[in-house]
């Protein structure tokens, strides 16, 4: 059993699919483990140290393809870039399937089985192949330290000599896994932090992490929450009182961080350009919503500028791959577990059990068909 983890074709993409750490993992399991000559050094890791952890140092994509098994990426590869991959090769990545129907295809064309991380079900036995809450918490504290880098004040309370530095006011909209490490973040920081969300599970853990909690809480309000955890999109009533309560709350703060998502549709727009207007020069929007076209009407994606009031907006892609090292880290842990449920252990070969429920949620295609019901291409 061959696993390869070729270099990363995208260019804004830092983070790499296995670590030293999960490359001696996934050769205990009896695998050769193939690296790309300099895939890991934008996440800090060296070709000897993959080669002191047992994988075998390739010096190119196609060298590190020829005759794998399973190919780990971080980003979706083209099909055309997996020549040399036996036929019906596992490639393991963050599909990004939306929309995606070509590419789709002709992986589906070149026999491969591609599987999705981001499909995998919220389940306990799969948390710690989880890739969105492994990235999202992360994101969710860079969020913060990219806020706090770009607002020209400091954020803690301080006494000093020369008088009193006020602390800075941070307002986290959306609670779900980055939102809360965006609280816990800014809280460290010493910052007075308050947050919304439109789910009610999310007031106890806002209020559990020391942050003040601002919802429109009516009934709507109540249900808002799915029996899979996410939120709804809300009636344009609840969107319009939602608007009115937090209208008058971001004219004050300094920092707001945005990251509300909703399954499956755009993101949820809560910051008007008249909000923006009302906020004092100097203060900062993190807009992470901004790939799924951006909580902040005005945010603009992979762009950092300042509004004719003196706002910035600061609307960063890949936010995770901004600490390419610890998100790399976690993501090749997430891969290596679920690596480790496609081998048959006793026979060092790949294997997996296409009843599983993790490989149903997770496979887009198969012996050269889109086999993923909710990736059918129309006819
Ligand atoms: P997400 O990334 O889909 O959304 C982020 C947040 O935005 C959510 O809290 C959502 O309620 C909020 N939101 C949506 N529309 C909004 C609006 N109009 N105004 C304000 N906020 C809005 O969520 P994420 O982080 O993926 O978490 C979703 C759920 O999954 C949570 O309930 C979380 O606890 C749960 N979860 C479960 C796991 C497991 O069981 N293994 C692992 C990770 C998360």
């Amino acid at each position: 059993m061959r696993i390869s983890v070729p270099s990363e074709t995208d260019p804004r993409e830092s983070r790499v699919a296995a670590t030293p750490e999960t490359v001696k993992k996934l050769s205990a399991l009896g695998a050769e483990v193939a690296i790309q000559a300099g895939a890991g050094l934008t996440s800090g890791v060296t070709d000897a140290e993959y080669a002191a952890a047992g994988a075998k140092v390739e010096p190119d994509a196609a060298a590190t393809l020829a005759g794998a098994d399973v190919v780990l990426t971080v980003r979706r590869p083209a099909a055309s870039a997996l020549t040399g991959v036996a036929r019906a090769a596992a490639v393991i990545s963050i599909m990004d399937p939306y929309g995606a129907d070509a590419a789709l295809a002709e992986l589906a064309h070149a026999g491969v089985s591609a599987f999705a991380m981001e499909l995998m079900p919220r389940i306990t036995r799969a948390q710690v192949m989880d890739v969105l809450s492994s990235q999202a918490n992360l994101a969710g504290y860079r969020a913060v330290i990219d806020g706090a880098a770009e607002y020209g004040r400091a954020l803690p309370m301080m006494m000093t000599a020369a008088g009193t530095v006020p602390a800075a006011k941070i307002f986290i909209m959306g609670v779900g896994v980055a939102g809360l490490q965006a609280i816990a973040t800014a809280r460290r920081l010493g910052a007075i932090v308050t947050a919304t969300d439109v789910r009610p599970a999310t007031k106890e853990q806002v209020e559990s992490l020391g942050a003040k909690f601002l919802a429109v809480e009516d009934e709507e309000f109540q249900q808002a929450q799915t029996a899979g955890g996410y939120a709804k999109e809300m009636s344009r009533e609840y969107q319009a009182k939602q608007a009115a309560l937090t209208a008058a709350h971001i004219a004050k703060q300094d920092i707001v961080v945005t990251t509300a998502l909703i399954p499956g549709r755009p993101a949820p727009k809560l910051i008007t350009a008249d909000m923006v207007h009302s906020m004092r020069p100097g203060s900062v929007i993190v807009d992470l919503a901004v790939e799924r076209g951006g909580n902040c009407e005005l945010a603009k994606p992979g762009e950092v500028f300042v509004t004719d009031n003196g706002v910035k907006i600061v609307g960063h892609l890949n936010i995770a791959g901004r600490l390419p090292a610890t998100a790399s880290s976690l993501y090749a842990r997430n891969l290596l577990a679920f690596v480790d449920t496609l081998v048959d252990k006793e026979k060092k070969t790949f294997a997996p059990n296409w009843d599983d429920e993790l490989v149903k949620a997770t496979l887009l295609t198969r012996d050269g068909a889109i086999v993923h019901p909710n990736f059918q291409p129309k006819v």
